[in-house]
């Protein structure tokens, strides 16, 4: 079994030469609730969204993508978790944590107070993923996917990186 370390050594920045590969797995991953194997792969390159792409024996098996969160705020915003994805055949394997994970890094580099993220209310896998991760559950979202489903709001938290004094 792969180790969450081994994983992470493969993840790599995602891109535009990504759109097929995320536009696939979105369409088996998400088409219940949404075009989101339309709506995904334009993210791809978009300003204000970071994708890291996992990689298994060279091939892509898993995908996550973060985005500010739009709106007006008061001090530091949060950031949002827009998608995470893992090929059917490469799950539970450490590669869906691997990917959070490295999505709260980048979350730190932009120095947001936090990330917020919704996922179905019936998807108690990601919410056990979440939950590991530092998430909470915040809200219950009626009627939140384009398609009907409700979602559960979740939040992590970020502490406050202390300036280096050199
Ligand atoms: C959710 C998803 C990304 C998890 O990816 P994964 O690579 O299989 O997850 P991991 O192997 O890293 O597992 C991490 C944790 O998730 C939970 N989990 C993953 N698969 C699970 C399963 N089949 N049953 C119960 N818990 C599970 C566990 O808490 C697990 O930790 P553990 O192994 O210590 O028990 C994957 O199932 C997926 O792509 N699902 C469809 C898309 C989706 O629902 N995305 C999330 C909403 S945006």
């Amino acid at each position: 079994m792969q180790s969450v370390e081994r994983v992470r050594a493969l993840l790599r920045v995602g891109g535009p030469g990504d759109a097929t590969f995320v536009a696939e797995l979105a369409r088996t991953a998400f088409s219940a609730y949404g075009e989101y194997d339309r709506v995904l792969p334009h993210w791809l390159g978009t300003r204000g969204v970071a994708t890291v792409v996992a990689e298994d024996d060279g091939m892509p098996a898993g995908f996550a993508m973060l985005g500010m969160r739009p709106g007006l705020h008061l001090g530091r915003p949060d950031a949002e978790l827009l998608a995470v994805a893992v090929a059917a055949l490469a799950r539970r394997r450490g590669i869906g944590r691997a990917l959070v994970r490295e999505v709260i890094v980048i979350a730190e580099r932009w120095r947001v107070r936090g990330i917020r993220l919704h996922t179905a209310d019936t998807n108690v896998v990601a919410q056990r993923l979440f939950a590991g991760e530092g998430f909470l559950a915040e809200a219950s979202r009626e009627g939140f996917y384009p398609n009907g489903q409700g979602a559960v709001a979740m939040r992590r938290p970020l502490e406050r990186r202390r300036r280096s004094r050199s």
